[in-house]
C-alpha cells in the first residue's frame, strides 16, 4: 500500500469559523506538510474538532480558503475529498460485519468488486484483524474495533487521514498499543496525519510537528523539541508539561544571550531568543534543574530551602522555596538529595546557562 505520492500537502489560510455569535476558530493559518505527521494540541473546547471538521469537509468555514496540493477544496464537499477521518468515538457501523464496514467507503466511491474484495484482505491482514472478518463490531474488544476504524479510514488510500481523538476510549495500555500501530501505519502508507488529542505526552511523542490551540486560536506550530523546550508563550509553556518560573529584572544582552538578575544574583542565558527585555520570565523544566552545595563556576545558582521531598527510588523529587519565595520542584537523583541539603534544608538550586527561556513578566 506505498502511495506516499498521493498524500497531499494541505493549506489553510485565514480559516474562521462561527457558530452564531461564537468565534469557534480565529484567523487560523497553517501549512501541512506532505506526508506529515501533525497532532493538533489544546484543552477542551479549543476548536480542534471544529478545524478537522473544515479540512474533511463537513463543516464550512465562515472565512479563509482551505487549499490541497494547491487547488481550492473550500466549496467541495467531503465525499469528492481525499480524506479519511476516525471519530471520536469509533462510529461503526453497527449491523455491518468488519470487512463490510471496512469495504464501505470503497463501495461509496463505486471501485469494482474484486479490488475491494483485494483491499479489504489486505487491510484486516494489516490492522491484525484476520478471523475477525465476519463479526459484528459488538463482538470485538474496544482495540480491535479501533482498528476496524484505522482500516475503514485507510481503505480508499486517502491523501490525508483525520484523526479525533481515536484513543481516547481505551485503557492505558491498549492506548500504547494503538499508538504504536498507528505511528507504523503512518509510516508504512506514507500518508499525511492530522491528528486530535488533548495528552500533551501522546503529542510529543507522535508527532512530526504539534499545533496548540486554546480558545479557537492557534498560538504555536513546531517540532515536539521546539514546543516544548522554546514555547512562544506562557500557555504553551504551561500545557505542556511542568514548568518552574522566576521572575528575572535588569534583562540585558550579552553575547549570544542575555544576563540578568535573579533574586540579586548575577544569572547567564544562552540562546535565549525572543529578544531581551527589561523585566521577564525565566521559565525552566524541572528537569533541567538541579540542586548543589554549591554552584558550578559555570552555571546559574540561587539560594532556596526544600520544603518537602518526596522519595521516588532512584530519583527524589523536591518542592523549595526560594529566598524571593517563588515557588520550585525538581527531580533530582537521590543520591543527588542526600550529598546536597542541608540540615535545615537549605540548598543551592542550579541549572546551566543553555537551558531555560524568557516569557513576558505579564499576561
Ligand atoms: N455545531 C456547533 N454549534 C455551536 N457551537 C459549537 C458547535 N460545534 C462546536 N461548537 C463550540 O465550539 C467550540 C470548539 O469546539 P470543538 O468541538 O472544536 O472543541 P475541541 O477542541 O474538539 O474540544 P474537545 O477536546 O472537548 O473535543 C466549543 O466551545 C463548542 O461548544
Ligand atoms: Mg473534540
Amino acid at each position: 500500500m506505498q502511495h506516499a505520492g498521493r498524500a497531499a500537502e494541505i493549506r489553510a489560510v485565514g480559516i474562521g469559523k462561527s457558530f452564531g455569535s461564537f468565534q469557534a476558530l480565529k484567523d487560523l493559518s497553517l501549512d501541512i506538510g506532505r506526508g506529515e505527521f501533525l497532532t493538533l494540541l489544546g484543552p477542551s473546547g479549543s476548536g480542534k474538532t471544529t478545524f478537522l471538521m473544515i479540512l474533511a469537509g463537513f463543516e464550512a468555514p465562515s472565512e479563509g480558503r482551505l487549499f490541497s496540493d494547491g487547488v481550492d477544496i473550500t466549496d467541495q464537499p467531503a465525499e469528492r475529498r481525499s480524506s479519511g477521518m476516525v471519530f471520536q468515538g469509533y462510529a461503526l457501523f453497527p449491523h455491518m460485519s468488519v470487512e463490510a464496514n471496512i469495504a464501505f467507503p470503497l463501495k461509496v466511491r463505486r471501485k469494482p468488486e474484486q479490488e475491494i474484495r483485494r483491499r479489504v484482505a489486505e487491510m484486516v491482514e494489516r490492522v491484525g484483524l484476520k478471523g475477525h472478518e465476519h463479526k459484528l463490531p459488538s463482538k470485538l474488544s474496544g482495540g480491535q474495533q479501533q482498528r476496524v476504524a484505522l482500516a475503514r479510514a485507510l481503505a480508499f488510500e486517502p491523501g490525508v487521514l483525520l484523526l479525533d481523538e481515536p484513543f481516547s476510549a481505551l485503557d492505558k495500555s491498549l492506548r500504547g498499543q494503538m499508538q504504536a500501530e498507528m505511528k507504523r501505519l503512518h509510516e508504512e502508507t506514507g500518508t499525511t496525519f492530522v491528528f486530535v488529542t488533548h495528552d500533551q505526552s501522546e503529542a510529543l511523542a507522535l508527532s512530526s510537528r504539534v499545533a496548540i490551540f486554546n480558545h479557537g486560536e492557534l498560538l504555536q506550530v513546531g517540532t515536539p523539541q521546539e514546543v516544548y523546550e522554546r514555547p512562544g508563550n506562557r500557555f504553551v509553556a504551561e500545557f505542556l508539561g511542568e514548568i518552574n518560573m522566576l521572575p528575572l529584572r535588569d534583562v540585558r544582552p550579552a553575547g549570544d544571550g542575555v544576563r540578568g538578575l535573579c533574586e540579586d544574583r548575577e544569572i547567564a542565558l544562552r540562546n535565549a531568543g525572543g529578544g531581551a527585555r527589561t523585566d521577564a520570565l525565566l521559565a525552566i523544566r524541572p528537569e533541567h534543574m538541579s540542586i548543589a552545595r554549591e554552584p558550578g563556576p559555570q552555571e546559574n545558582g540561587i539560594a532556596a530551602t526544600a520544603t518537602s521531598s518526596t522519595y521516588l527510588g532512584s530519583a527524589t523529587r523536591l518542592e523549595l522555596t526560594t529566598r524571593g519565595g517563588a515557588k520550585v520542584t525538581v527531580s533530582v537523583p537521590t543520591e543527588t538529595a542526600r550529598q546536597a541539603l542541608g540540615e535545615d534544608g537549605g540548598v543551592w538550586l542550579t541549572w546551566p546557562q543553555d537551558r531555560g527561556f524568557l516569557l513576558p513578566a505579564s499576561g
